[in-house]
């Protein structure tokens, strides 16, 4: 049972207040009678609710990709600085939390979401989803560490990095793929081949592409089909690289 304001909000209704004024007009009915007073319990799977002629279909679950902007950490809740969630604050879900996390200068993808399964099997050690960095780097990189990234290197972990596949892209940008998720991996990783990354920016998780057209700080609903890649696939497929993924 849910209340029936956090229903249309979850529906994108409106925000909180909008729906209260929609209740207010008499635009909402349950089971064929209408309902002004938003703390109304409903059960969404079992009840007919209407809003404005249509029938409302309850999705539990939502999905978002941000383009997580530089100066913002992924946290749910900070007292000192903005947070992913500060940027999402209109979408009617007040459980969102990011699927992993990006350093608070890394720029990019950031999946966005309340279903703790996928984010628990994405973020899972053995599962090995591909993630996707454009990285700006201080040197050009080396043949040698170019070697030394796709055979796996010392960051200082009892293991060393798994292989990672890296493309030159122009500038002294690199294309590098990692299937881990250690604190600060890539700019470790760099480290341990002799350079330095000037910035970062997420560019592919799993199957999941960042849009292109949203501009840093912006973020958009997944379509039916990412999800469904998402939740189906073991996420490591990735084809970002001209030669293709990981495989
Ligand atoms: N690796 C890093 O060093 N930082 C990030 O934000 C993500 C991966």
């Amino acid at each position: 049972m849910l209340r029936l304001d956090k229903f249309l909000c979850e529906m994108k209704v409106g925000t909180r207040s909008q729906v209260k004024k929609e209740l207010k007009q008499g635009f909402v009915s349950v089971n064929g009678t209408v309902v002004v007073k938003p703390e109304h319990k409903v059960d969404e799977k079992a009840d007919t609710i209407i809003y404005k002629g249509k029938e409302l279909h309850y999705k539990k679950y939502a999905y978002y990709m941000l383009n997580k902007p530089a100066g913002v950490v992924s946290a749910t809740r900070d007292n000192t600085c903005t947070t992913v969630n500060d940027l999402l604050k209109d979408t009617g879900y007040e459980d969102l939390f990011p699927v992993g996390r990006l350093d608070k200068d890394t720029e990019g993808l950031l999946l966005m979401t309340n279903d703790g399964e996928l984010a628990h099997r994405l973020l899972s050690p053995h599962k090995h989803v591909a993630k996707v960095y454009d990285v700006e780097l201080k040197e050009c990189l080396s043949e040698e560490a170019v070697r030394r990234l796709e055979a796996g290197v010392d960051i200082g972990e009892e293991h060393p990095t798994l292989p990672a596949k890296t493309e030159r892209l122009p500038g002294n940008h690199i294309l590098l793929t990692i299937t881990e998720g250690k604190f600060h991996q890539v700019k470790r990783m760099m480290k341990a081949v002799g350079n330095e990354t000037v910035s970062l920016r997420r560019t592919a998780m799993g199957s999941l592409k960042l849009d292109e057209r949203l501009a840093p700080g912006e973020y958009r609903e997944l379509s039916e089909e990412e999800t469904n890649a998402l939740r189906g696939g073991s996420g490591q497929t990735v084809t970002q690289h001209k030669e293709g993924g990981l495989g």
